[in-house]
């Protein structure tokens, strides 16, 4: 899409805050089969054998959810729980199960496989290989160690996964009847559009990449075997999806330095390879503005609101994230920690809440960093433990909520003066954007410029390197003494340019890609 084509598509989507009918017409003509590692909904069971649903988190689930609102998808999901695999086993030959969260229906189906395959890919391979490669994680003198067990976790258990993704997409292909249209979700899956193309050069393969993906030179970390498969694989794909123009040209440098025999056009965004061409293009992801909006005045929320009052003080600042290296957390403390040496008229006047979601236990690495977070959050306690008191009883500057509550968060959203958002590096961080749209104090994010967001938000925003602890506690004092007129200004702009970016408009600008593809031209 050209920019002014693309600049028209918002304008549609903006003007009517609904899908255009062109969309519409599309989303009704093909079988849409979603792929994610995570589904929409897991099954876990009671101790009385029934089966409770517990919808599935994270913004993968969350963004392209918005398209059932418009039709019934097949979502082909890994079975994650043994609750899903005895829903498996429930759905029987037609391996469908038909679920209802909210009010969209998904016709959903299991991908099963072994649990010690599941293991090694997700936990060995998906979370610390993929993901720590794809946000520059590693401490390379000492990590990674890629050993026989690694091998095995690729060989045995990413290889074997995917395939068993692309045998059951190909099945719920089967069982529908338009023009098939696969929107693959994610790292998990990188070996899928191949396997799925050996077999069926009739599917248009559609592939979104939630996370930056980097430069060919930190993917030499890992062997030639891995990165040429997942190079040779998403080439199957005919569109390929970034959150951002740099993560789409670096995926390009990839390929032509992984493979022989790529052709690639970098204005078009065209890469010709083994006479297929796959385009690679950039879709920025955001929220569902109605819905985040609408979940924000629920009965639970009010509920946190109330609850959470206690910890409020005369500044508040927050952070909303999964426990996860990747988010920075631990150099956030750090910071806060600086800015209350440098600016002591605060001691007592301000409190950061973290609401943190423990996340990837069965990671070693995770569980470290939860650690070190406890540690760090104990240590600037105990430091300021006789610094001021607040409502008569010892001041504590830190506040650690842990577990999954989107209510909690939201409540929590409305009331910040300041949002830490300093990821090292992030595909978007839509929490910047939720909070932009809640936010009632006219509050100040304070935004890493590796976090995708920066590129959209980066202007009415404080901005700091993740690794500046400094630069991150001045930032701190420049946001809570902002003059209010100023803090109005950019807030206002910040929720008008977050309700501009529905995510209406990534679902859109997809659709439309799709749709000027050969297989899907109206005959
Ligand atoms: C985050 C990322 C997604 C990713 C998801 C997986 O939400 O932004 O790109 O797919 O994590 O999380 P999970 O909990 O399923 O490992």
């Amino acid at each position: 899409m050209t920019n002014r084509e693309q600049t028209a598509a918002s304008e549609n989507v903006r003007d009517s805050k609904s899908l255009p009918d062109s969309a519409r017409e599309l989303l009704e003509r093909i079988t849409l089969i979603i792929a994610s590692n995570r589904g929409p909904i897991e099954f876990q069971e009671e101790e009385d054998g029934t089966l409770s649903t517990k919808r599935g988190t994270g913004g993968v689930v969350t963004a392209v959810s918005a398209v059932s609102r418009y039709t019934d998808p097949i979502w082909v999901a890994a079975a994650m729980t043994p609750g899903d695999r005895i829903r498996h086993d429930q759905a029987g030959a037609a391996g469908e199960t038909v679920i209802s969260p909210d009010d969209s229906d998904f016709r959903l189906r299991f991908v099963v496989t072994d649990e010690e395959v599941y293991d090694r890919y997700y936990n060995h391979i998906s979370n610390p290989l993929l993901w720590f490669l794809q946000h520059y994680l590693w401490d390379t003198p000492r990590s990674p160690d890629i050993d026989a067990e690694t091998w095995t976790a690729w060989r045995d258990g990413y290889v074997t996964a995917n395939k068993a993704f692309a045998d059951e997409i190909i099945a719920a292909v089967d069982a529908g009847s338009g023009p098939p249209v696969v929107m693959l979700q994610d790292y998990h899956l990188y070996l899928t559009p191949g396997f799925i193309r050996e077999q069926r050069p009739d599917i248009t393969l559609q592939h979104f990449i939630h996370i930056p993906w980097p430069d060919p030179d930190y993917w030499r970390l890992i062997p030639t075997e891995m990165r040429e498969a997942i190079c040779h694989s998403m080439l199957a794909n005919d569109i390929i999806g970034f959150q951002a123009p740099g993560h789409a040209r670096s995926f390009m440098n990839t390929c032509q330095a992984n493979l022989d025999g790529v052709d690639l056009d970098y204005p078009s965004g065209t890469i010709r390879y083994h006479g297929h061409v796959t385009q690679v293009r950039h879709y920025p992801i955001s929220i569902d503005v109605d819905a985040v909006r609408e979940t924000a005045v629920e009965e639970e929320a009010f509920r946190h609101a109330e609850h959470l009052e206690q910890f409020w003080n005369e500044h508040t600042i927050i952070r909303v994230d999964r426990a996860e290296p990747s988010k920075n957390i631990v150099r956030g403390f750090h910071a806060f920690d600086r800015f209350l040496e440098k600016h002591p008229e605060f001691l007592g006047k301000v409190n950061f809440i973290a609401f943190l979601v423990p996340s990837r236990l069965e990671v070693p690495e995770y569980v470290d960093y939860l650690d070190d977070i406890n540690t760090i959050v104990g240590r600037i306690n105990t430091k300021y433990a006789n610094a001021a008191e607040q409502d008569g009883v010892a001041w504590e500057p830190i506040n650690l909520f842990l577990g999954d509550d989107y209510h909690r968060a939201l409540a929590a959203m409305k009331q910040y003066d300041v949002l830490m958002v300093n990821a090292v590096i992030d595909g978007m961080n839509l929490v910047a954007k939720e909070g932009a749209l809640l936010n009632e104090r006219n509050g100040v994010p304070i935004l890493s410029e590796g976090a995708g967001v920066f590129q959209q938000l980066g202007e009415f925003t404080l901005n700091i390197s993740p690794t500046d602890i400094e630069g991150t506690a001045d930032a701190i004092y420049q946001a809570l003494t902002m003059d209010p007129g100023e803090r109005e200004r950019r807030a206002t702009d910040l929720r008008n340019s977050i309700i501009d970016q529905d995510i209406l408009e990534w679902i859109y600008r997809q659709l439309h890609d799709l749709a000027e593809q050969d297989a899907l031209k109206e005959r």
